[in-house]
């Protein structure tokens, strides 16, 4: 036997069949894969045709063996035999088995054609429930890619033609037809009739004759998927992986692993989190790459019951779930999206990510005793019409954030609802877009301490989800930020390091390659190792070009020369990212100029700055820009999905650990953007189309340095001491992107830390742990020279205001005309006082921003004697507010006045 690997393979598709439906039992208990591709296939015809259940088909046809081989309806035995096929096919493509060639005949046929690309598969299901399959004749044969193929290389006698069927029957004609008839290479998958070999058995069968002849297969993936069951009640149960011996909520495995000195015994608690992270050890580099995995859970027992639940609801499946949460008794006030502020007979309607008409719910329900405890999100659980998604996910979780700090809602908690984000089962990512939400859920609680948050990732598939578990779980307390649910069953995620077996990236000599955000850092970093080991010919599409005189267009000119000196090819093209034209060109001229285009790195990007409090969906959207429409207007440039897509040989996005993580306050739209990333690469790696996802953990290179300066100077230094200890370095990174391109997956991390305790820890990086805290003893300094003469505070009120100033900004003194911002005050230390004042006060509401509108003493004291004497704020309206609020969003974690005075 020929032990070399990678012998080719054809499936090969035959026409209906009627007794298949039978022989599937085994297979759509145990395979999630299988079980979804069905799942999906069945919804689709659900949808066309309410009167089918193709599930029931299939399960009942499977019944009673003896009796069942005939029970499907004989009518639809074109869509059952279109399911299991395409189910089977799916099943094998995940185990590695990748067909180079696809063959079928009649309703084969169809599959083949939505397998490679050319039939969506609803269109598809369609065809063959309405027209049945494709006309008889000889086999069709398609590649991959959907092109049609000479029926003469089925005679290929190198070529194992896998028949995805009961039989060899298509596969044996076809070798016939070309006369070079060879048995021991056609196999089938399904049990031949009367076999006594159940489904199951015959796919692994085929798999090991599959392996022997020299087929690649992933047995990886085989034996690491989940091998499960049925239970008694229909649900798909996939098999018991032992829990893990480390939680992956709490926070004490992070703390314990985390020794001070080496050979020092852990300690029970840490002197601080960020002494844990500088403790937690370096890992080799080839342990870097780490690999999201979902482990089944128990289901935990229902946590206390919210008196009342604010439930985000719209038509669709939304009101499917808030409807089965009111019916299982709970009092729900529902949040519809409308034109205006509004209350209805059941709730509210306001505007998609507006604070003023949220602050207007939490008043309302505050005013009839019912503040603010749990709320549900359900407005992304579909997708909401193009271009409101953002207002609906990630703009109106901020804004609820926002307005719940404002009407001092300190203790309450969010669960977020959204189908299709989270790939436990490959092919399970269809809603990139609602991934966003990610941000808010993992940022939202660093940055409110007191609040918590979850992401309840449903499936999309209606038979893979039901409102009953949905509503199970939101009667759990919310003590897991992320959980998956699918087919009755709960997934936490967790990271392993994935062992490196393989560096063989898909590199060409001479390749082409677009880089956006080319002219950056770590693209130039990349572009220097492409240029050095493969002479590689490259476009950088990038916002601002060689021309200028000034010391960044003399760097960048600086950067391309060295770059060709290193014996690369360069192309800048000037454009922005998010602008499809400009995407168009830099494809147009890989093309023109180079003659191909072989790949495209995807590294533009911003950072994402301040506390969310005072950002406006108008400033999250640039953060969101370069990621999210960037990604779409790549797309469009390189036609994917259409016919004429642009081949390559890999689509990189650059990602970042955020997704995971929260990557600290401030991050929320950063976080937001990233977790699109690595959805849209998980819906997109279909096929031979490699799209891979690289949540990056922190570079030495930092373009973003600003970021520190709002921090107090010991943790900047820390946090400079961390990247340069812990920091990914330019050859580090070249090497880790070969090694997760040669990994095949579609989201890898690179953390060079264990990632899971990464994100355990991360859950502490609140601003409660990057604020100095504030003290009532201590050090103090004196008060700094100001441009106001010292005026002592009068009053009880004055006295207290000054007094908690003092705390936070750790001052002897302070007069009660001066700035808040020349005393080194900035908002992450603004927030601090509002929350202290308004409960020393008794205050209903103190909004956040106040200080930055009333930024002396005398001022905020006057607004804290009106609001106590029950006098409506003076506070300026809010559409008037947007200079304060981006000079607060500066001085969020970013101003250097702390610095400057400390200096002094
Ligand atoms: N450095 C890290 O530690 C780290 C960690 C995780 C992930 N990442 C990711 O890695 C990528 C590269 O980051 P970097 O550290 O190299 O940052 P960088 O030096 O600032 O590079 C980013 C580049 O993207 C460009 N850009 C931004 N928006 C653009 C747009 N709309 N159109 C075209 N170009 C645009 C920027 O151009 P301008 O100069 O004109 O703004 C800049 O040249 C980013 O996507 C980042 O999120 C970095």
């Amino acid at each position: 036997m020929d032990a070399a690997r990678g012998r080719p393979v054809a499936f090969v598709f035959p026409d209906a069949d009627d007794t298949v439906a039978a022989t599937v039992s085994e297979l759509s208990r145990r395979e999630p894969v299988f079980r979804a591709a069905l799942d999906e296939c069945a919804e689709l015809v659900r949808r066309d045709r309410p009167d089918v259940d193709l599930i029931g088909e299939l399960t009942h046809g499977a019944e009673p063996a003896s009796a069942g081989a005939t029970a499907v309806r004989t009518d639809l035995a074109g869509l059952t035999t279109f399911a299991v096929q395409y189910a089977l096919a799916r099943t094998l493509i995940t185990w590695g088995v990748q067909p180079g060639l696809l063959a079928g005949y009649g309703t084969g046929q169809r599959v083949t054609t939505c397998l490679s690309g050319r039939l969506d598969l609803a269109d598809a299901l369609a065809l063959v429930s309405h027209r049945g399959g494709a006309a008889a004749g000889p086999p069709a044969v398609r590649t991959l890619t959907g092109d049609t193929a000479d029926p003469t290389l089925l005679a290929d006698r190198e070529l194992v033609l896998l028949e995805i069927g009961p039989a060899t029957v298509l596969a044996d004609l076809a070798r016939e037809t070309e006369r070079s008839a060879d048995p021991a290479l056609s196999v089938r998958v399904l049990p031949a009739p009367g076999a006594a070999a159940t489904d199951d058995e015959s796919l692994a069968e085929a798999l090991a004759q599959l392996w022997l002849l020299g087929v690649d297969v992933d047995w990886a993936a085989y034996s690491g998927r989940a091998p499960g069951g049925l239970a008694d009640d229909g649900q798909l149960r996939p098999g018991r992986v032992p829990l893990p011996t480390y939680p992956f909520q709490r926070s004490r495995y992070w703390i314990e692993a985390a020794p001070k000195t080496p050979g020092a015994a852990a300690t029970a608690e840490p002197a601080n989190l960020f002494e844990a992270i500088a403790s937690l050890p370096k890992l080799p580099e080839d342990q870097w790459l780490h690999l999201p995995v979902w482990r089944q859970t128990v289901n935990p027992a229902p946590g206390p019951q919210p008196e009342s639940w604010l439930v985000f609801t719209r038509e669709g499946v939304a009101d499917e779930a808030a409807m089965a949460l009111r019916d299982s008794g709970s009092a729900v006030s529902l949040v519809r999206p409308g034109e205006r502020f509004a209350t209805t007979d059941d709730g509210f309607t306001v505007r998609p990510g507006v604070t003023a008409d949220l602050l207007a719910v939490l008043r309302a329900l505050r005013a009839a005793g019912r503040p603010l405890e749990r709320a549900v999100h359900l407005w992304t659980m579909e997708p909401p019409a193009d271009g409101v998604g953002t207002a609906y996910g990630l703009d109106t979780l901020v804004a609820l954030a926002q307005a719940a700090a404002e009407v001092g809602g300190a203790e309450w908690a969010m669960d977020v609802v959204v189908a299709g984000t989270q790939e436990v089962v490959p092919g399970d990512v269809t809603d990139p877009e609602a991934a966003m939400v990610t941000g808010p859920c993992l940022v939202v609680p660093l940055e409110y301490p007191g609040v918590t948050a979850r992401l309840v990732d449903v499936s999309s598939s209606p038979a893979g989800r039901s409102s009953r578990e949905l509503v199970a779980e939101l009667r759990r307390s919310p003590t897991d930020r992320l959980v998956a649910l699918r087919h009755g069953r709960r997934w936490l995620p967790g990271y392993e390091s994935l062992p490196v077996t393989d560096d063989t990236a898909p590199f060409r000599d001479g390749g082409v390659y677009l880089v956006t955000g080319g002219l950056g850092g770590i693209a130039l970093g990349l572009a220097e190792r492409l240029a050095v080991q493969h002479r590689a010919r490259l476009v950088l599409l990038a916002r601002r070009g060689l021309d200028g005189t000034d010391e960044a267009s003399r760097r960048r000119n600086a950067e391309v020369a060295r770059l060709q000196e290193l014996g690369a090819e360069v192309e800048v093209v000037v454009g922005d990212v998010t602008d499809p034209d400009a995407v168009r060109r830099a494809v147009a001229v890989a093309r023109e100029r180079f003659g191909a285009l072989h790949g495209v790195l995807h590294a533009a990007g911003v950072p994402g700055m301040g506390l969310m409090q005072f950002k406006r969906p108008q400033e999250m959207q640039q953060v969101l820009a370069p990621k999210v429409a960037g990604t779409r207007a790549l797309a469009e440039a390189l036609r994917i999905g259409e016919a004429d897509e642009v081949e390559l040989d890999f689509l990189v996005l650059f990602s970042s650990i955020t997704t995971a993580t929260g990557g600290g306050p401030g991050q929320v739209d950063y976080c937001a953007a990233n977790a699109f990333l690595d959805g849209w690469a998980a819906q997109h790696a279909v096929g031979r189309r490699r799209v891979l996802a690289v949540d990056w953990g922190e570079w030495t290179w930092n373009a973003w340095e600003d970021g520190l300066a709002g921090y107090d100077d010991s943790l900047q230094e820390f946090f400079r001491a961390n990247r340069a200890r812990f920091g990914i370095g330019f050859d580090e990174g070249w090497r880790s992107l070969v090694r997760a391109l040669a990994s095949g997956e579609s989201r890898v991390v690179v953390s060079t830390q264990d990632f899971q305790t990464v994100v355990t820890g991360s859950a502490q990086f609140t601003v409660d742990a990057v604020r100095p805290a504030a003290e009532v003893g201590g050090e103090r300094f004196p008060r700094p020279e100001l441009t106001t003469m010292y005026q002592e505070p009068n009053g009880p009120v004055e006295v207290a205001v000054a007094r908690s100033w003092c705390d936070a900004l750790r001052l002897q003194e302070i007069g009660v005309q001066d700035n808040f911002f020349e005393l080194g005050g900035n908002s992450l230390l603004g927030v601090s006082i509002v929350t202290t004042l308004r409960r020393e006060f008794e205050l209903d509401e103190l909004a956040p921003h106040i200080l930055y509108e009333a930024p002396t003493v005398a001022a905020l004291a006057a607004v804290i004697e009106a609001a106590a004497a029950g006098e409506p704020s003076t506070a300026a309206p809010d559409d008037n507010a947007s200079q304060v609020r981006a000079q607060l969003r500066r001085s969020g974690l970013e101003s250097s006045a702390a610095a400057r005075r400390r200096a002094r």
